[in-house]
């Protein structure tokens, strides 16, 4: 059997990073989790994650975005291998590289799409042919985003955000991503959002229906209006300069900006890609920034690619 895994070819997978359209968040449940209602789109922000067989399991990281991702046991993609490796009877360790053009911390779900792209890679390195349904289960149990990452496109997500249900979604969105300096941790962007709230009881978050019809309608002005993230005010309480970016983005032309996820990465939404060129010029040269993506959306979620050429 060892022979015969170290034998196998490395495989290679490309999945995107998301953004939060809209992200309700609800009362802290008793398993440390808050309920969400939220709509992902999955953005063309890539890593591409390899898995080869190997002597012993590890995982090396590269890009311009690779500091601050942990190498130990605490990666998310090294924990994906494992518990596809107990899945598939223990074949043998595997090696796991990662080049990163995710934002790392930054609210886009990098861990958690590097979570689900190994998940894929290990499926069919060890050709199980385990079921989308089956990924997204075992994907649940490493994070809330990681079930979305594996089918990307535009979704709700229920539960803690890992219950998924297909949203329609008309054409394509054009966004920009105004990035550092600095990250933020999600707990306690979470822990943020409570203090903030008090003790006055939450109400469980209900999806808003108006956002819904401005997906279905495919204007990005219709659509602006209701983009909503009920964590940008804990994100910009912890990082007070994110007011300023998200004001710099509206004021350079943008339909409409919101905190990413629990931040700190802004997302901005713009008419077309010209628009984004021109905010993407102004954000860099406001220096308000440190750093700009543009991107657009929905894409897929973790897919097959060519080994990559070095
Ligand atoms: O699921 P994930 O690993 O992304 O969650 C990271 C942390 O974010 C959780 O440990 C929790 O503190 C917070 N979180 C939450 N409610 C959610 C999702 C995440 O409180 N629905």
């Amino acid at each position: 059997m060892t022979s015969a895994h170290s034998d196998l070819p490395p495989v290679t997978v490309r999945v995107p990073g998301k953004l939060n359209l809209e992200l309700l968040v609800g009362p802290l449940r008793a398993d440390g989790f808050h309920a969400l209602s939220t709509v992902y789109q999955a953005v063309s922000v890539h890593d591409d994650v390899t898995v080869a067989p190997a002597d012993e399991w590890g995982v090396s990281v590269y890009g311009d975005h690779a500091e601050g991702v942990p190498l130990d046991e605490d990666n998310l993609a090294l924990r994906a291998a494992r518990l596809v490796a107990g899945l598939a009877g223990d074949p043998g360790p595997v090696h796991i590289s990662i080049r990163k053009g995710i934002p790392v911390a930054g609210g886009m779900a990098g861990g958690s799409a590097d979570a689900a792209a190994t998940l894929v890679a290990c499926d069919h390195l060890w050709d199980l042919g385990m079921s989308r349904e089956g990924l997204e289960r075992v994907g649940a149990e490493l994070g809330s985003d990681v079930p979305f990452l594996i089918s990307g496109g535009t979704a709700m997500g229920s539960g803690r955000g890992e219950l998924l249900a297909p949203v329609l979604a008309r054409g394509s969105y054009h966004w920009v991503f105004a990035l550092g300096p600095g990250g933020l941790s999600t707990p306690s962007v979470y822990a943020e959002c409570d203090r903030l709230r008090g003790s006055s009881p939450v109400p469980d978050p209900v999806p808003n229906a108006e956002l819904m019809s401005a997906l279905r309608s495919g204007d990005p002005h219709i659509l602006a209006p209701h983009l909503v993230n009920d964590l940008q005010d804990a994100a910009v309480s912890l990082m007070p300069r994110l007011g300023d970016v998200l004001e710099a983005g509206m004021e350079y032309g943008a339909l409409a900006g919101l905190v990413s996820g629990s931040g700190p990465t802004v997302a901005f939404l713009v008419e077309e890609v010209e628009a984004g060129i021109d905010l993407a010029v102004a954000l860099t040269a406001s220096g308000v920034v440190t750093d700009v993506r543009r991107a657009t959306g929905p894409v897929h979620g973790a897919h097959l690619i060519p080994a990559p050429v070095d």
